[in-house]
C-alpha cells in the first residue's frame, strides 16, 4: 500500500518534473530561460539537473496532470498543490524557475521554486512528503556520487550547486538551507570520508559550519572549511573569480578545529594578556575533546604554532585543565 503510493507519488513527480522542463524551452519560459542565462547556467547545465519553469497561471500543472490521469488526492499527496476553501486546488509553484530535487537513484522526490526577482519567498521547496524526507537527502548528491574526489564540498543552496558543477567541481552537495542533520552526514559518509564546508559568509552561514562540525564528527567525516569572502556564497565567488581561485580556496582550507578557534578569538581580547590567557583556557578545554593521544598531541602542535606559543605550555595548560576539569 505504502509501497504504491511511493511509486505513484515519484511518477507524478517525474511527469512534473518533464512538464516544468518544457515549459522553460517553450516560448512561455523566455523569462525564466534569460534569468538562468543571465545567472551564467549553461544550457549544459540546465538539461543536467533539469531546471523548469511553473507557469504564470495558478493550476496549469494541476490541469495538465489531471488530463494524464493522476488522480487529484496523489497530485495532493505529492505536494505539488494546495487547496483551500476559497481558490479551491491550485498549484503550488507558480511563475518560478523549477530546481527538481532528485534522490542518489536520479528519482524526482520534490522540487524547489524561485522567484524571478526580489519577491518572497525567495525559493519554495515541496513539503515533506512519503518520498521527500529532507534530513535524508542531499541535493546534488545524485551527480556528486560519481565524482572522483575523495570529499564532498557541501553548500547551501542550489545555485551554489550547479555553479561548482558547471565550474568543474561535480563533488559539490548542498542541504538546501536546512540545518546539517545526522542522516546528511551518514549519507556523505557512504561516498567520502571528508567534507569541505563550503557555506555562506554571513553570520547565518559561520554559524551554520560551527554546528555542521559536531555532526560530522559523529558520523566519522573530518570537516574542513572554505570561506569564500569577499563573496556571499560559492555561486558569486566563481562568477567573480573563476574556478582558479576556488581551488585556491580549497587548498587553503581550514582545519575545522583550527576555525572553530578563530570563531572563539572574538569572544576575547586578544590584545590583553588576560584576555588571551582566557582564550587559551578556552583552547585548553577544546583540545580535551580528542580523547586519542596523538590525535590531541597533533592539534596541540597546530595550535602552538598558529598561535605562537610554545607547546610545551600549551601541553601543560591541557593537563592542568584535565585535572580541574576531572
Ligand atoms: P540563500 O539565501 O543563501 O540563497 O539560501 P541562495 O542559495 O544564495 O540563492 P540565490 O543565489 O539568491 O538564488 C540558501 C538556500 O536556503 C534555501 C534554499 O535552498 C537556498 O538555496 N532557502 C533560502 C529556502 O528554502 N527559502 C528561502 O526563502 C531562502
Ligand atoms: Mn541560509
Ligand atoms: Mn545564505
Ligand atoms: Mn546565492
Ligand atoms: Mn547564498
Amino acid at each position: 500500500e505504502k509501497a504504491d503510493l511511493k511509486a505513484s507519488i515519484l511518477e507524478v513527480n517525474k511527469t512534473a518534473a518533464k512538464y516544468f522542463y518544457a515549459q522553460l524551452k517553450s516560448p512561455n519560459g523566455m523569462q525564466a530561460y534569460t534569468y538562468l542565462k543571465n545567472r551564467s547556467l549553461s544550457d549544459e547545465m540546465i538539461t543536467a539537473f533539469g531546471l523548469g519553469y511553473s507557469n504564470k497561471y495558478s493550476d496549469d500543472l494541476y490541469k495538465y496532470l489531471r488530463t494524464k490521469g493522476y488522480t487529484e488526492e496523489l497530485i495532493r499527496k505529492a505536494g505539488l498543490v494546495n487547496t483551500d476553501e476559497r481558490h479551491g486546488v491550485y498549484d503550488k509553484f507558480w511563475n518560478r524557475v523549477i530546481f527538481p530535487i532528485m534522490d542518489v537513484n536520479n528519482r524526482v522526490i520534490g522540487f524547489g521554486g524561485r522567484v524571478m526577482g526580489d519577491g518572497k519567498p525567495k525559493y519554495l521547496n515541496s513539503p515533506e512528503t512519503v518520498v521527500f524526507d529532507k534530513s535524508r537527502n542531499l541535493y546534488g548528491l545524485n551527480r556528486a556520487r560519481t565524482s572522483k574526489k575523495p570529499y564532498f564540498l557541501l553548500c547551501e543552496g542550489y545555485m551554489d550547486v550547479i555553479s561548482l558543477h558547471q565550474a568543474g567541481f561535480t563533488n559539490a552537495v548542498a542541504s538546501l538551507g536546512t540545518a546539517l542533520t545526522l542522516g546528511h552526514a551518514s549519507l556523505m559518509k557512504r561516498y567520502v570520508q571528508e567534507v569541505y564546508l563550503t557555506y555562506d559568509s554571513d553570520d547565518a552561514g559561520t554559524r551554520a559550519a560551527l554546528r555542521a562540525m559536531p555532526i560530522l564528527k559523529e558520523a566519522g567525516i573530518s570537516a574542513r572549511v572554505i570561506r569564500m569572502d569577499p563573496y556571499k556564497d560559492p555561486d558569486e565567488f566563481i562568477k567573480n573569480l573563476g574556478a582558479e581561485e576556488f581551488e585556491g580556496r580549497i587548498k587553503a582550507a581550514r582545519n575545522g578545529f583550527l576555525f572553530s578557534l578563530e570563531i572563539a578569538e572574538r569572544e576575547f581580547d586578544m590584545h590583553s594578556p588576560e584576555g588571551k590567557t582566557a582564550f587559551f583556557n578556552e583552547a585548553a578545554r577544546r583540545l580535551l575533546g580528542f580523547e586519542e593521544e596523538l590525535e590531541r598531541n597533533n592539534y596541540i602542535e597546530a595550535v602552538a604554532k598558529k598561535y605562537k606559543v610554545s607547546e610545551e605550555s600549551l601541553r601543560k595548560l591541557v593537563s592542568k585543565t584535565a585535572v580541574r576539569e576531572g
